[in-house]
């Protein structure tokens, strides 16, 4: 793309979001500690749904000492919902780094920002940009998918000469002294005008410089990726006794780390749902447990899983271990507890079905 032809295109996304920008919390004030947020959140979680968490997540930790003095538990049981845990792991992991060996402050060098946990180079570019106002192009999928319409550029948004491509085109379209507006104006653009599915090209005020537009490609651009759905079979005790669910803690590391779950498991291939149930509660729990009736079978997606959750009402048939890691848990108290979704779903259900 002509450099001219890209200035103009960078100049028009600022004049737009100069009367267009969406309403977004983050955007108000935005400090380096409320950027950072924000975009952990906003990491493959839609505008939408992160607006009440970054609101409440602002209200209990009002700063990054307010969060590095969180417990593990709170933090997670105010992300509970957002998925992808380890985001809130690792921006409390960050909040602590930067607590620790920066002062409290947030660093503004690139290289810096990428030594905090859970930072790579679009938060750090993200950071730079809407919070210390640095020169740097923001690039993520939308904005890719975008320039690649705008370019006629075919092909996948994650291959390298791609890539590399879409670097040189953002960084030649952003005005200076604009960066904030223009990569919120591109990430605004993306959401609402150059939608993935369906752009609205009618209307569109850059239509007269897209290319994929001009030869009816913008359905074509990118090529979508592949991705195919990986189905699991899992199994969970609902374990009840006066009034308490007997639940367990998962390992401080690897997926919903340091969150709370029903004993149960994966069901091996050839395996049935019940069987694997008692293999389970027999291997980890020392006692069979009795299954008395199915509760609900309940199917959730995770990332590139689709995982079908059965569920039985049980009673251990010997007491179960009561340690730091498994405990009976009040139902009342249930909502101190950071669950993954597809737990939170089933009590809730078994939590009404009982009241
Ligand atoms: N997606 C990722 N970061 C965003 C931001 N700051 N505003 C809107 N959408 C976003």
């Amino acid at each position: 793309m002509q450099k001219r032809s890209l200035q103009t295109i960078g100049r028009r996304l600022v004049k737009w979001y100069g009367c267009a920008a969406r309403d977004l919390p983050w955007r108000v004030d935005p400090t380096p500690y409320r950027v950072l947020v924000s975009e952990f959140m906003l990491q493959q979680t839609v505008v939408g749904t992160v607006i009440g968490y970054f609101d409440r997540w602002m209200t209990q930790f009002p700063d990054v000492k307010a969060l590095a003095a969180a417990s593990e538990r709170r933090v997670l049981a105010l992300w509970q919902g957002l998925g992808y845990y380890r985001r809130a792991t690792n921006l409390h992991r960050s909040a602590r780094m930067i607590v620790a060996d920066f002062d409290g402050r947030i660093p503004d060098s690139r290289a810096e920002l990428l030594k905090l946990p859970g930072v790579g180079p679009y938060i750090a570019d993200a950071v730079l940009s809407f919070a210390f106002h640095r020169h740097v192009a923001v690039v993520d999928a939308n904005v890719a998918r975008v320039f690649m319409r705008l370019a006629g550029r075919e092909g996948l948004a994650t291959a390298g000469d791609v890539r590399r491509d879409v670097a040189a085109w953002t960084d030649a379209a952003l005005p200076s002294g604009h960066s904030s507006a223009y990569n919120q104006a591109l990430m605004d653009f993306g959401s609402v005008v150059c939608r993935s599915r369906t752009p609205l090209c009618t209307d569109c005020f850059l239509r007269d410089r897209c290319e994929a537009q001009r030869t009816g490609r913008q359905y074509d651009i990118p090529t979508p990726p592949k991705r195919r759905l990986k189905k699991i079979r899992t199994v969970a005790a609902v374990l009840i006794r006066e009034g308490c669910v007997y639940l367990r803690r998962r390992p401080p590391t690897g997926l919903f780390a340091g969150m709370w779950e029903l004993p149960g498991g994966r069901v091996d291939d050839a395996e049935r749902p019940r069987a694997a149930l008692t293999r389970i509660c027999r291997d980890e729990l020392g006692t069979p447990c009795q299954s008395e009736r199915k509760l609900t079978q309940l199917v959730h997606h995770y990332t590139v899983h689709e995982v079908t959750l059965h569920a039985w009402l049980c009673t251990p048939t010997e007491r179960l271990p009561e340690d730091a890691t498994h405990r009976w848990v009040p139902l009342d108290e249930l909502d101190a507890y950071p669950l993954p979704s597809a737990e939170r779903k089933l009590l809730d259900t078994t939590r009404g079905s009982r009241q």
